[in-house]
């Protein structure tokens, strides 16, 4: 059996999750969802134009007596989440108006470099039923990373493939959980904020791979571990509440992972027709600059005529990273790297840049992504409990 710490991996956890994360060993996992209280501040029951109670969020995980104490808690809990995730890791945060800029202020204090906000909207959202503000259509997740220098996972071409072959954009149109997806136990809904699995379906797909391990401190109805376990990862989960851990391990026992071989991401990645010349001239690498081997030993200078020279060797990126390899040919673009903002990145990111900034690649295009995910049943996603 799988482990983290002294944690079988594969299960959801009952205890307050800053107590759990405590026994993590850092730098263990691959990927972090969390969906933590959003501190509503709601006084009293909403009501309908006819009187009727509105199903809102008003339960006691989501009571704070004050922004500090909300701030001191979410600091708590986000540093044990950063110290847990691996270098590579990829870290998600969901919220609304009401946390998520607290939220991603505190992340950005202790160290998180923030990737993308993505703005999930709700074609289907609750209305405004006092009608005093706009309706509330959306919530905003944060995509982090670890430190500015830390790497992650982004698996581009397979959401490229997902969005009908344009680049996936950062506002996801997703209907609210409800119908057969919606978990009930008696009748009534489990969980008053259950997300649907869509959204997690492209968070881990996007940024984990197969076997990779997958945390959500903030567990719920435990829609994370059922998409992570669909999605053939690891997983482990908390919530301070027996009864939604319950209603989590119930939804599990219904999961069945998708076969290995589905899982695997085999897309072609087209390279983009950009010649390191076309670089030169739009200004993404400059003359006289100096090109550096992964290993930073080697450090090539650009030459007007969009050659490299490096010791006495001149030529293409490629001609001259064969030439130090010892090689008769070599792929320069994946040999050279160049600095930006005092760290490495691989001259390929530049004419991918290029090519989604000048070669209409119809990435900017202003029509929503369809949204593309089947609601099949047999995606086992879904099922009421009864308990
Ligand atoms: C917004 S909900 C998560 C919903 C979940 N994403 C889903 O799809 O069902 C937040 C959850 O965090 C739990 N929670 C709140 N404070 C907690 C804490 N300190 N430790 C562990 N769980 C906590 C609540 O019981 C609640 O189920």
């Amino acid at each position: 059996m799988d482990k983290i710490g002294t944690f079988e991996l594969n299960n959801i956890y009952q205890g307050d999750s800053i107590k759990l994360l405590k026994k993590i060993p850092d730098n263990s996992v691959d990927l972090i969802f969390a969906d933590p209280p959003y501190n509503l501040q709601l006084n009293g029951d909403l009501h309908r134009p006819d009187q009727s109670k509105v199903d809102a969020v008003n339960d006691k995980w989501d009571k704070f007596d004050s922004f500090e104490d909300y701030d001191n808690f979410t600091k708590e809990w986000l540093v044990e989440c950063r110290r847990v995730l691996k270098n590579t890791g990829s870290f998600w945060v969901i919220g609304t108006y009401h946390n998520i800029f607290r939220v991603g202020k505190v992340m950005q204090d202790i160290g998180f470099w923030m990737l993308n906000d993505v703005v999930w909207v709700k074609p289907n959202p609750m209305p405004n039923f006092k009608g005093t503000r706009f309706n509330n259509a959306h919530e905003t997740l944060i995509w982090a990373k670890k430190s500015e220098q830390a790497s992650y996972t982004f698996h581009y071409h397979s959401l490229k493939a997902m969005n009908d072959d344009l680049q996936m954009r950062s506002d996801w149109w997703i209907p609210i959980c409800q119908g057969e997806e919606r978990i009930k136990v008696n009748g009534q809904k489990a969980h008053s904020t259950q997300k649907p699995a869509e959204l997690l379906y492209r968070i881990i797909l996007s940024t984990s791979n197969l076997n990779d391990i997958v945390l959500d401190p903030f567990s719920g109805s435990g829609t994370t571990a059922a998409v992570a376990k669909r999605l053939g990862r690891k997983y482990i989960a908390f919530d301070r509440e027996e009864f939604y851990v319950q209603v989590g391990k119930d939804r599990l026992e219904k999961i069945k992972p998708i076969e290995k071989d589905l899982l695997e991401y085999r897309i072609e990645t087209k390279k983009p027709k950009v010649p390191f010349g076309s670089l030169i001239e739009k200004g993404y690498v400059k003359i006289g600059e100096y090109l550096f081997s992964k290993d930073n030993k080697i450090q090539a200078q650009v030459q007007a005529d969009s050659t490299l020279y490096y010791n006495g060797i001149v030529g293409s990126i490629h001609k001259v990273s064969a030439s130090l390899l010892n090689r008769e040919t070599n792929n320069g673009w994946a040999f050279w790297y160049i600095n930006r903002d005092n760290a490495l990145i691989s001259i390929d990111e530049l004419r991918y840049d290029y090519e989604h900034k000048y070669l209409n690649d119809k990435t900017n295009s202003l029509f929503p992504q369809n949204n593309i995910i089947n609601h099949n049943e047999n995606n086992l996603m879904y099922g009421t409990t009864n308990r």
